[in-house]
């Protein structure tokens, strides 16, 4: 099936709001866990710095799925004329391990992360129940570790992309999605 392609020059409000909305969150979320590796194991911290974590993740779970629901729907805005076949399959490439990794880190930390018998309440204000992991749990665990570099990886390359559309080839590849950054 052919995807749809809308020929709109820019993002949608709510795409580009989502993005960097849950840009700050992925961010925050590494954040976090540095913070929490400089506690100590008693410190009462600890605890909350942890549904802090998970609430977000779960958070950034949902944004996600509403997200892919907007950008299925209105299709893709093409890339511009001047960029090669290897750097379209890079962009895109990118993107689309970041919308895997964005459903699947917080679907591993939901595997192993959340316990059975205690539950997570939500920043404290509704409960989420456990899902079945059935063995999976040690396996969810090792790739939340890997994916979380993988994510690293991929920012960086993601990054230094719109850097080059911003400063070398001086597209508007940037501008779309930081309205900001337009030119002129
Ligand atoms: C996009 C969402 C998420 C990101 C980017 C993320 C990122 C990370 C990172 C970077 C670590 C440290 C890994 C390491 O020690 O090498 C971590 C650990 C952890 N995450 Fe997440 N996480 C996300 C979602 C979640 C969710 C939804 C849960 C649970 C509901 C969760 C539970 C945990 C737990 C319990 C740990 C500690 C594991 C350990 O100490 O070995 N995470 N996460
Ligand atoms: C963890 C942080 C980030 C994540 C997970 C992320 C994820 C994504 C994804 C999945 C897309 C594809 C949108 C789509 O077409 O559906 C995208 C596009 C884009 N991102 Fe990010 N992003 C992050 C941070 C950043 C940062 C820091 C910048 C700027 C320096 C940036 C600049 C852009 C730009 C310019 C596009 C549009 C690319 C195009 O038009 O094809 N992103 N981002």
């Amino acid at each position: 099936m052919a995807m749809a392609i809308d020929r709109r020059s820019s993002y949608s409000r709510a795409a580009i709001t989502l993005h960097w909305l849950i840009a700050l969150a992925v961010i925050g979320q590494f954040l976090g866990i540095q913070y929490a590796e400089g506690l100590s194991r008693e410190d009462p911290a600890m605890a909350t710095v942890y549904m802090i974590h998970k609430s977000t993740g779960l958070t950034i779970l949902a944004l996600t799925l509403i997200r892919l629901f907007i950008r299925l729907r209105r299709g893709f805005i093409p890339l511009p004329q001047h960029m090669a076949g290897w750097e379209i399959v890079l962009a895109r490439g990118t993107h689309v391990a970041f919308y895997a990794l964005l459903l699947l880190m917080p679907l591993s930390g939901w595997i192993f992360g959340i316990s059975a018998d205690r539950g997570l309440d939500w920043y404290g204000i509704f409960p989420v129940p456990a899902l079945p992991a059935g063995g999976l749990a040690d396996a969810a665990h090792q790739f939340h570790e890997l994916g979380a570099w993988a994510l690293v990886i991929l920012f960086v390359l993601h990054v230094l992309g719109a850097l080059k559309h911003q400063f070398l080839d001086r597209d508007d590849v940037l501008a779309r999605m930081l309205p900001a950054a337009r030119r002129r």
